[in-house]
């Protein structure tokens, strides 16, 4: 299958400074991708790219015309931090981009989906970190994206909830059948989600490796398998300037 969402030959500079040169990727159907690499190498900036959110820069962005069906673009982003409107409660907050005119049931099923059935009514300020992420990741689901962009979405909790998110992300991903991209610091995160993993490097960076990662899912954090994977990874960014 051709992919969903394709970069080409992507160069990227902010003033003098160049943060991406020459990057390409693909995104196939039913595709997992994590993005990895040391802070500040750019990942943010390539998936504002990706998102359609920054429309300044060299190269090309392709998305499969499959992807432009009714008023959703087929894309949904989480972001670094959960950005929800502290104003609206949850179910508002879900279904943000539809104002009054939001879909209650497919909010409710959503919240059900990301563990919130009977909280729509809740105030951010009334959700824990991981609550408000799941929040997120609902919101990114509502206008039923083929391709869902998360830069790090599970950075501000703690490591349990940051395991379970993971599992509600593939569990989500298979069910909604939703290519996904992911960015990420973390080395056991992005192999145990991924089908591939690439890893950014250099200045200004680039696509310095790439990792596939063939083991079926449900998987086993512990296996022996994704343990040498990510020592592989490891190797190629450890590789990398800081
Ligand atoms: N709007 C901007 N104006 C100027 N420079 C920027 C802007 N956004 C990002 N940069 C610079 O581009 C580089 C890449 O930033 P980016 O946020 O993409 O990194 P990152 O890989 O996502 O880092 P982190 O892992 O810390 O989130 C950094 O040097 C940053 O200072
Ligand atoms: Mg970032």
């Amino acid at each position: 299958m051709s992919a969903l969402l394709s970069l080409h030959n992507i160069r990227k500079s902010f003033a003098e400074l160049t943060v991406l040169d020459d990057v390409s990727l693909a995104l196939a159907g039913g595709e997992i991708v994590s993005l990895l690499g040391p802070s500040g190498c750019g990942k943010s900036t390539l998936l504002r790219i990706a998102a359609g959110l920054d429309r300044h820069y060299q190269g090309q962005l392709e998305r499969n015309p499959l992807l432009d069906f009714g008023a959703s673009s087929g894309i949904g982003v989480v972001f670094q931090e959960p950005r929800l409107m502290p104003w609206l409660n949850v179910a508002e907050n879900i279904g943000f981009v539809d104002g009054h005119k939001a879909d209650a049931r497919w909010v409710r099923q959503l919240l059900r989906d990301v563990g919130l059935e009977g909280r729509g009514d809740a105030l951010p300020k009334q959700l824990s970190g991981g609550m408000a992420q799941r929040v997120a990741i609902a919101r990114g689901l509502y206008g039923k994206p083929q391709v869902l962009l998360l830069d790090e979405p599970f950075s501000a909790v703690d490591a349990f909830t940051r395991m379970k998110l993971q599992d509600l992300v593939t569990e989500l991903a298979a069910q909604y059948d939703i290519s996904v991209l992911l960015v990420t610091h973390d080395l056991d995160e992005a192999v145990y989600l991924s089908d591939r993993v690439l890893i950014l490097g250099g200045q200004p960076s680039r696509i310095v490796s790439e990792l596939h990662v063939p083991v079926p899912r449900p998987r086993d954090r512990r296996a022996a398998e994704l343990a040498l994977l990510k020592g592989q990874a490891l190797t190629a960014l450890y590789q990398q300037p800081y």
